[in-house]
């Protein structure tokens, strides 16, 4: 997979991190599109709308008025202050801006929050399937991911009653995502709850918040304080290049967490955190409109992918991702994704970047227009009626 052997000086902790295979997919599919072939990127996790228009505004009235120097390295407090209230109105918890550290998006704030909390050899549970970075950012602590299969017929959902056999004298912690990537899969309070109490720290990766089209979402912090929550601004508000992000972590680990913080990032963009007050007090009825979009997109890729003969026996219900299994086609995802972009000319996840859980699967993401999605139907349809021409000639 990796196109050039490793220098023998490449360090131990770089050789262990594996490639984020769906930015291989995105490659080649850039290469094929300055060959002239156009592609439809479904494999992509980011939504295809502008960042609001009040955002981009509040962004360029800091940086005209001279917002661009240092801030606080816990962020601005008037953004601290704004997320209080949000936590406040979405979820009725009462939180303080000490608790929350500002960051460049939620992957910074992953990185502190396992630096500040794991010591090599101490273990983490995550689902398998979960998202493709997580091991990675443990094993750069040299922390142990401690992978607990979910299934298709759950809807992916963890089963707290499974998880006492996984737990170990080293458990430090659980990473929950509700609702998740790869599986838009939402997690019921009750499971939530039960989490909470077995007793490892919850890292909550919240950062799909806002994005549920059925059922509600509920933070870990509803459920106990024994727990640490990462979110940003990039799926919700439209804004993955601005990166900002943030931590919420419980009080006695606060100050080591911004010492980390002040060392290796010192704080996150002044006018992007002015941008992040103004999508939290501004952009809400254009997240509304953002998010009845995702949704009519969701029902009609469902549609469309059942017609095309995928099982799918749990309806996700948030993010913008549906995972289905496409074992009947091929148990290798990697060169099933490949030969899909070749042949059809359309981008997909492997299910494989998600842990071996996902092999066999496929991530589509309905961040696309309906047009593109209706067009990628369309191509996957004629795709597998040539695959099934030739298992026929064969
Ligand atoms: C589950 C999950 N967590 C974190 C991130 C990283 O987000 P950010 O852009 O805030 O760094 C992503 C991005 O795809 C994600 O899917």
């Amino acid at each position: 997979m990796e196109q050039f052997p490793f220098s023998p000086d490449v360090s131990r902790r770089a050789r262990d991190i594996t490639p984020f295979l769906v930015m291989d997919i995105l490659e080649r599919a850039k290469e094929l599109e300055r060959a002239g072939r156009q592609i439809i990127h479904l494999e992509i996790g980011e939504p295809d709308f502008p960042t609001p228009a009040a955002v981009v505004a509040a962004a360029q009235a800091a940086m005209a008025a001279g917002e661009t120097q240092y801030t606080h390295s816990q962020g601005l407090l008037e953004l601290r202050e704004a997320l209080c209230d949000h936590y406040r109105a979405a979820y009725g918890v009462d939180l303080t801006p000490e608790q929350f550290i500002i960051t460049s998006g939620t992957s910074p704030a992953m990185l502190l929050i396992f630096a500040g909390l794991l010591d090599a050899g101490d273990e983490v549970i995550l689902t398998d399937p979960a998202y493709a970075c997580y091991p990675n950012f443990l094993r750069l602590v040299d922390a142990v991911p401690h992978r607990v299969p979910v299934f298709e017929e759950d809807g992916f959902r963890l089963r707290p009653e499974d998880l006492p056999r996984h737990l170990s004298r080293r458990t430090k912690a659980i990473i929950i995502n509700s609702p998740a990537n790869p599986t838009g899969t939402l997690l019921p309070p009750e499971t939530l709850r039960e989490l909470a109490d077995l007793g490892p720290y919850i890292v909550s990766d919240e950062i799909y918040h806002g994005l549920v089209y059925e059922g509600q979402e509920h933070s870990i912090l509803e459920f106990t304080d024994r727990a640490f929550v990462i979110n940003g601004f990039s799926k919700l508000y439209a804004m993955t290049g601005w990166r900002l992000g943030y931590l919420i972590a419980p009080r006695d680990f606060i100050r080591p967490l911004q010492r980390l913080m002040q060392n290796f990032f010192i704080s996150a963009n002044a006018f992007v955190q002015r941008a992040g007050i103004a999508a939290l007090t501004q952009a809400g009825p254009e997240v509304a409109r953002m998010r009845a979009v995702f949704d009519e997109r969701r029902r009609f890729l469902l549609a469309g992918l059942r017609r095309l003969g995928f099982r799918i026996p749990v309806e996700p219900t948030g993010a913008f991702y549906v995972f289905v299994n496409a074992r009947h086609l091929s148990s290798d995802s990697y060169a099933l994704a490949f030969d899909i972009l070749e042949k059809a000319g359309v981008g997909v996840t492997p299910g494989v970047d998600f842990g071996p859980g996902g092999e066999g699967f496929l991530r589509f993401s309905y961040a696309n227009s309906r047009e593109n999605l209706a067009e990628a139907l369309r191509r996957l349809e004629a795709y597998l009626a040539g695959r099934q021409a030739v298992s026929k000639s064969t």
